[in-house]
C-alpha cells in the first residue's frame, strides 16, 4: 500500500486528507493519505525520513513550505519561482519538490474564466507573501502585460517584483481601492476576508465591467470581496478551486493516476467548509 500525507504546525484544518482520500477511493487504489502535526524543528529529519517510514511523498503547508524548498535535493521550477515547496516526493531516494499552488490558481482561473486571454492582460495581485509569488509566476509565465503587486508593507512587493522583473512592479497599497478601473484582473492573496474578517475597500462602482475579481480565501466561499464584486456584476473567480486543483500533480506522482477535479470533490469540500 503507498502511503503518502500532508505535513503542517498546526494541520488539524487541513482538508488535503478529503480531497485525497475521495480520489483514493474513486479510483480504487490501495492507498492512504493522511495528516501529520510536524514541528518546524522537526521537518527536515521528517522530510529525510520519508522512504524509511514507508512514504512516498507529502504535501506541505504551513509553516514548512521554504523548510521543505531548503531541504529538498532537485527542486522543480515551480518551487525556484517562489522560494517555497507544497508538494514532495522522491526520484531514487531523492528528495524533490514543487511548487503546484501556480499549477492550481491558472488552471482553476483559466476555467473559470475561460473567455479571458492571460497574455497581455493587466493584472493587479493584492499581498506579496507565497501565493502572490505562485500567482505572479503564473501570470508573467502566462505573458500578462502587467503585473502590478500591492501590498501593505510596501518593501515586500518591491522586493517580489525585483525579483521577478518585468513586467511585475510594486504599485502603492492605496492603490486598491481604484484597482478594478485600471486593472483586467484582481486577485487578493491576502488573508483579509477570510472567516468574514476584514474589508478590502474596493470601489466597485466604477469598476470596468469586464473586470474579473478572484479571491484564494475559500473560507467562506463568498468572501466579502467576492460579493461586492459579483453585486456590482463582475465576474468572480473563488478560492476553493485552487485548493483543489493544486492538489492533482501530487496525487498522480505519489499514486500514478492523474485525477480529475469533478463538482462531487467540490460539493464534498464545500459541505464540510459549511459544516454540513
Ligand atoms: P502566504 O505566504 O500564505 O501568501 P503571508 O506570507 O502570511 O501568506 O502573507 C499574507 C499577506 O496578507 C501579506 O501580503 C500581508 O501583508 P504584509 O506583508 O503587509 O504583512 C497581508 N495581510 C495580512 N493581514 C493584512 C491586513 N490586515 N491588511 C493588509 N494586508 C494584510
Amino acid at each position: 500500500m503507498k502511503r503518502a500525507c500532508v505535513i503542517g504546525w498546526p494541520i488539524e484544518h487541513s482538508r488535503s486528507p478529503l480531497i485525497h482520500g475521495h480520489w483514493l477511493k474513486t479510483y480504487g487504489i490501495d492507498g492512504s493519505y493522511g495528516k501529520v502535526a510536524v514541528r518546524p524543528e522537526d521537518a527536515a529529519t521528517f522530510l529525510r525520513s520519508l522512504a524509511a517510514n514507508g512514504t512516498v511523498g507529502c504535501n506541505v503547508t504551513v509553516p514548512l513550505k521554504e523548510i521543505a524548498f531548503a531541504t529538498a535535493d532537485r527542486r522543480e521550477a515551480s518551487a525556484e519561482a517562489v522560494g517555497a515547496a507544497n508538494t514532495v516526493w522522491l526520484e531514487d531516494g531523492r528528495l524533490v519538490v514543487a511548487n503546484t499552488d501556480t499549477y492550481g490558481f491558472m488552471t482553476h482561473f483559466a476555467r473559470s474564466v475561460p473567455g479571458l486571454d492571460v497574455a497581455g492582460a493587466r493584472i493587479a495581485i493584492l499581498g506579496a507573501g507565497g501565493a502572490a509569488r505562485a500567482i505572479a509566476y503564473g501570470m508573467q509565465e502566462a505573458g500578462a502585460s502587467d503585473i502590478a503587486i500591492l501590498n501593505r508593507t510596501r518593501e515586500r512587493a518591491e522586493a517580489l517584483a525585483s525579483a521577478f522583473g518585468h513586467p511585475v512592479r510594486a504599485v502603492d497599497w492605496s492603490e486598491r481601492t481604484t484597482a478594478a478601473t485600471w486593472a483586467d484582473v484582481i486577485i487578493n492573496t491576502t488573508t483579509i476576508g477570510m472567516k468574514g474578517e476584514g474589508d478590502l475597500g474596493i470601489d466597485f462602482m466604477t469598476a470596468e465591467p469586464t473586470c474579473i475579481v478572484a479571491d484564494i480565501v475559500y473560507v467562506p466561499l463568498q468572501t466579502g470581496l467576492l460579493r461586492a464584486a459579483t453585486e456590482a456584476g463582475l465576474a468572480t473567480v473563488d478560492g476553493l478551486g485552487m485548493l483543489l486543483h493544486q492538489a492533482v500533480p501530487g496525487f498522480e506522482r505519489w499514486f500514478g493516476v492523474r485525477p480529475e477535479v469533478t463538482a462531487e470533490l467540490r460539493q464534498l469540500i464545500v459541505n464540510d467548509i459549511e459544516g454540513v
